[in-house]
């Protein structure tokens, strides 16, 4: 039988590896039946190293079966590294427009970015050391082995005005362009904070035709690119694209973060929407812990569908997890909503979740908050996962909200809403092993907008996690936590005036693991 993913800390609603290091989301695609989730991986250590794809795939992206690797890595004779797999996309060519399909066996091809340590040659092409190249391996048994394409790498280096790059250049997402019949790719010059836009007839000749930034935030590299189109309030008449780049350092909360921009591409580039009321960057999370987050291609149901990687470049070689290191987010769906006069990005968790919803822990239509800290008594012990769902109704009060903690012990993680700060945060201070990093233990704000007097939250709350989900999917927040075990102890609070909460719900939920 599989072993248990059962260790302290350990995930219970989304993917992370049985044993060693795990950081981006890789090659997410849907394909006959299977959503497959590569991924970076140091298939010989529980810190960053030796990068080599990793494998899972789910029916239905909850419950996931983890597979050899995809794409390991390459080293010479004396052990010294000549080839590693960084991030990248796949896409299935059900045309065959690359000609390494077969009849009735549509290739799944994936774009990922070759990695040269050493100066050497490919297939008859100079590489200097240290070059960051865009190159392809396809599978006909649905991604269970690769091979690597023989006229490896398609993009040697960065287009002209960014030569200098070559060490920089990397995270391929390519995607169907269907108004031209073509691929489409984004990548990055990642020091110059520059999105690059190639087009493709057959995956294998690629033309650079576009390229977008420095914009909002550009403190760090720019790294993992996406382009997706989304309707805007649910009306396919009116469609923007959004951007989506991930930072390092430069987050909202420090170190690794990822914004957004919403415009338009023609197929050849993208264009900011100048409609916005400042150049500000978008944050597409305002937590700690989400990072270099990609879409599926292909997902059934024109489901945008975006995955992050749940950690940050500031401490997650130091996270205390073993026998692994990382977990990627519970998949969110993506939308656009126009909100106070603009248009946003909305997120949701997978709709699927609530299936893994096992027993109503606490349920009531009205509650009022009194200054000081109120226990909720729950029907019965259940430990994490959880899902609490509530419209909190700050009132009066300087800070309101809910805590979440452990029985028996003084550890809780804080999510509430500060009035004078008009934000929604989460606070880890007190939430439990710290330690490991001087920054992890901090307080993490956004802002939000109270609508009707009220915020609506939903939380997900996992082993090593809380994702907070507010108001209508604007403004989302991820960080890990490292509490004690035990049963869940959860409270609510209000400080220096009278607040409520409506419809308060706390239900667990069953571990993906297990069920
Ligand atoms: C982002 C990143 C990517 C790179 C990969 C290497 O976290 O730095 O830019 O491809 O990780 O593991």
């Amino acid at each position: 039988p599989a072993p248990v993913r059962d260790e302290p800390f350990r995930p219970q609603l989304s993917f992370s590896p049985q044993r060693n290091w795990m950081n981006d989301p890789n090659g997410l695609v849907y394909h006959d039946g299977e959503y497959h989730l590569f991924y970076q991986y140091n298939p010989n250590k529980d810190t960053w190293g030796d990068m080599s794809w990793g494998h899972a795939v789910s029916a239905d992206l909850l419950h996931w079966t983890e597979l050899p690797l995809a794409l390991p890595v390459e080293k010479d004779a004396g052990g010294e590294i000549t080839q590693m797999f960084f991030s990248g996309s796949a896409v299935v060519d059900h045309a065959n427009t690359s000609g390494f399909g077969k009849p009735g066996n549509p290739a799944m091809v994936a774009m990922y970015t070759a990695v040269f340590p050493q100066a050497r040659t490919l297939n008859g092409k100079p590489i200097r050391a240290g070059t960051q190249a865009q190159s392809l391996a396809y599978s006909l048994d649905r991604g269970r082995t690769w091979t690597q394409y023989a006229g490896n790498p398609v993009i040697p280096e960065p287009p002209g005005p960014y030569a200098a790059e070559y060490r920089d250049f990397r995270d391929p997402k390519v995607f169907w362009y269907e108004p031209e019949h073509k691929w489409v790719l984004a990548t990055v010059a990642a020091q110059r904070h520059k999105a690059l836009f190639y087009s493709s007839r057959d995956l294998i000749h690629w033309e650079w035709t576009g390229e977008f930034g420095p914009a909002g935030a550009a403190g760090g590299v720019w790294e993992c690119p996406d382009l997706v189109e989304l309707p805007v309030d649910g009306d396919p008449a009116r469609r923007r694209w959004v951007l989506i780049v991930s930072i390092n350092p430069g987050g909202p909360a420090g170190g690794s973060g990822m914004q957004y921009f919403v415009g338009d591409f023609d197929g050849k580039t993208f264009t900011r929407d100048r409609n916005v009321a400042s150049d500000d960057a978008r944050w597409l999370d305002y937590g700690a812990d989400f990072y270099a987050g990609v879409t599926y291609n292909d997902a059934p149901g024109n489901r945008r569908l975006l995955v992050g990687w749940m950690n940050n470049w500031d401490y997650a070689g130091t996270v205390p997890t073993a026998p692994w290191r990382s977990a990627q987010s519970l998949p969110r769906e993506l939308g656009l909503r126009t909100l106070d006069g603009q248009v946003k990005l909305v997120q949701q968790p997978l709709a699927q979740v609530q299936a893994l919803r096992s027993g109503l822990l606490y349920s009531v239509p009205a509650r009022a908050i009194a200054p000081g800290v109120q226990p909720v008594s729950l029907n019965g012990a259940a430990n994490a996962p959880l899902e609490v769902r509530m419209r909190l109704q700050p009132g009066t009060a300087a800070r309101s909200g809910i805590r979440l903690g452990t029985a028996g012990t003084s550890a809780y993680t804080e999510i509430g809403y500060d009035a004078a700060q008009r934000a929604v945060y989460v606070d880890r201070t007190h939430a439990g092993e710290a330690r490991f990093h001087p920054q992890f233990a901090a307080r993490h704000a956004a802002p939000a907008v109270l609508r009707d007097g009220e915020l609506p939250l939903r939380v997900l709350v996992d082993r090593g996690s809380v994702t907070v989900f507010a108001g209508e999917g604007e403004t989302v927040l991820t960080d890990q936590v490292f509490p004690p075990a035990g049963p869940a102890a959860v409270s609510l609070f209000g400080v220096d005036g009278d607040a409520a909460v409506r419809d308060l719900d706390v239900w667990s939920l069953n571990s993906i693991w297990k069920d």
